[in-house]
């Protein structure tokens, strides 16, 4: 047999977590375990019927059966701007800051290589969504971490940047809410930032996929945009994977600096083809019609995170009480590695957990739970656990 092997920038890749998670629980599920997953960030609930009933109507419509436009259907990203105007206050030209995306993980997965030379310095904060130092890798970038700690309320210490290396970077990507550790942002974390950032010429890219689960409406998380100057620095990632229960659809957007979002649509133009138009005209109708659903979804959640806080801080399991995001970031039993802990759950209960260090070295310790089940099933999960 002719041996092909991988390019290096492959080769030297670990398993991408959640495929290693689906790949350990088919193990486990083959032996007639029920299998209860709070592993991957995949919403439960159904993509709402209008929405769906949207994509019918337009999956009909000749004209949608062509290729796309690469940057995105004017009407979709028109109504991108139109939601971040009422969402954030924040002015968006739909024909220069907007660009329609295959999920937000395409885009981001793309965005290092319209602006990321090989040994350019990036900065990622772990514990932190795999895909941001996978996309630098892959240009050739290198990474310089910034821990995020508990006692610094998940946010990265700006200062321990040092000039020189401020000089160097070529971006930083930050991710609030935060996944894994559920943190939010405050608006002085952003303005020292955007200074940071303006100061040294660093891109800044945003990935804000969660700041539509927020458990209480004072607790509202902020666009990048809503900061003064940041337009001239920073890029923002979205999605509708997470708001409206769309993730199987592949439908996000990039909004901010013309420059940026035009150099990722360039990026664009050379490796995909656009999204079916159809699927852009179902997600118009998830940001003009969307907001009640949502309302609805939060409400679930929050009665998903008061019953499995409650039941993690009676089995004595340390873990804080999220104000937004659909996850809860929790302290693994002491004397337990992350991977030895979330493997001996699965195996001996049948629950799917994430381990900390599988989102970086800083995740050690830790253990995600997602909620994407029902309650009674997050009590069953959670039971299951207490037991062992
Ligand atoms: C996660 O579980 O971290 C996310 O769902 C992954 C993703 O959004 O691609």
């Amino acid at each position: 047999m002719i041996e092909f092997p991988m390019a290096d920038r492959l080769a030297a890749l670990p398993p991408y977590l959640f495929a290693e998670i689906d790949r350990v629980k088919a193990q486990v599920r083959a032996r007639g375990v029920d299998i209860i997953s709070l592993g991957i960030g995949d919403p439960d609930m159904p993509t709402p019927e209008f929405i769906v009933e949207a994509l019918a109507a337009s999956a009909k419509k000749p004209e949608n059966h062509q290729y796309p436009d690469y940057v995105g259907l004017l009407s979709f990203r028109t109504a991108v701007a139109d939601w971040y105007k009422t969402r954030f206050g924040v002015a968006l030209d739909p024909a220069t800051e907007v660009v329609s995306l295959i999920g937000s993980k395409e885009g981001i997965a793309h965005f290092p290589l319209a602006y990321v030379n090989p040994s350019d310095l990036v900065l990622v904060c772990p514990p932190n969504y795999p895909v941001y130092p996978v996309a630098t890798g892959f240009c050739g970038g290198t990474v310089k971490n910034l821990p995020l700690l508990e006692e610094n309320d998940y946010l990265p210490d700006l200062d321990a940047v040092t000039d020189a290396e401020w000089a160097r970077a070529k971006m930083i990507f930050v991710n609030y809410p935060n996944n894994p550790t559920a943190a939010t942002a405050p608006r002085s974390f952003y303005e020292k930032l955007i200074k940071k950032a303006r100061e040294s010429k660093t891109i800044v890219v945003s990935d804000a996929a969660y700041t539509e689960m927020y458990y209480d409406p004072t607790d509202k998380p902020l666009s990048i945009f809503e900061i003064e100057g940041a337009k001239d620095v920073a890029i923002e990632f979205h999605s509708l994977s997470k708001t409206y229960n769309m993730t199987g659809w592949r439908i996000g957007m990039a909004v901010g600096n013309a420059q940026l979002v035009k150099g990722l649509g360039k990026i664009k133009e050379n490796v995909d083809s656009g999204i079916f138009q159809a699927v852009q005209e179902a997600g118009i109708a998830a940001l003009v019609h969307g907001e009640p659903y949502a309302e609805k979804f939060r409400a679930v959640y929050k009665e998903r995170r008061d019953v499995a806080v409650a039941a993690l801080a009676r089995m004595g399991i340390a873990c804080r009480t999220p104000k937004a995001s659909f996850y809860l970031w929790c302290k693994v039993p002491a004397g337990q590695t992350s991977a030895a802990f979330v493997t001996k759950v699965l195996e001996q209960t049948g629950v799917v957990v994430t381990p900390g260090n599988g989102f970086g070295a800083p995740g050690e310790g830790y253990f995600r739970i997602a909620m994407t089940v029902p309650v009674a099933r997050m009590e069953e999960a959670l039971s299951r656990i207490a037991k062992l």
